[in-house]
């Protein structure tokens, strides 16, 4: 009887375990809930290049073919260097370095603020006010998307 017993304990046990990690993966999975958070609305946005709901993000400029902030400056956003341009590392963590941002080449160059990096993703120039290099394209974002990116360029290591 006792025996009996621990093994159906066992068993309910080991149904629980089931039901709880399928709910997990659910929700580990499901878009709609990996979309909740700010960071990782910003995370589709710098991937992807389109809203969350799949219709692409406006942008004047850059190169013929739609390119994401990933496909330029990297996965991790830490810069690429390819043929056709050179991209710095555009993590939160150096833009923002009080000793200026480390350039692709090694040198410092200024350092941004919030605003600064905003102004350099929809307008197009850099810290200091100067245009940026064409394959860089200028973002059409709403205040909100603008806020999930710079939440996913925060989160970068
Ligand atoms: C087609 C390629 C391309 C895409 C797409 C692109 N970038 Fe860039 N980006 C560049 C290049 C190249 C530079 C460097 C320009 C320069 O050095 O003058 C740059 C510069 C920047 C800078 C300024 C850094 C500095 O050197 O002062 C920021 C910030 C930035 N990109 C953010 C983004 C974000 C955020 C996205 C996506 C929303 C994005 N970029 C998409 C190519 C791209």
């Amino acid at each position: 009887m006792r025996q009996r017993g621990l093994l159906l304990a066992g068993l309910i046990t080991l149904g629980l375990g089931v039901a709880g990690l399928a709910l997990l993966s659910a929700g580990a999975l499901g878009p709609r809930a990996a979309l909740d958070e700010p960071a990782a609305r910003g995370a589709w946005i710098f991937r992807t290049g389109t809203r969350p709901d799949g219709s692409p993000l406006p942008y004047s400029g850059g190169m013929m073919m739609r390119l994401s902030c990933a496909d330029c400056h990297g996965p991790d956003g830490h810069g690429l260097r390819t043929p056709m341009f050179i991209s710095p590392d555009i993590t939160y963590r150096n833009l923002t370095d009080p000793a200026g941002m480390l350039e692709p080449d090694g040198s410092r160059g200024s350092t941004y603020t919030d605003g600064l990096i905003r102004r350099a993703v929809v307008q197009g120039v850099d810290a200091e006010g100067k245009p940026l290099a064409w394959p860089m394209p200028r973002w059409r974002l709403s205040e909100a998307e603008w806020r999930d990116l710079l939440a996913y360029l925060k989160a970068l290591p």
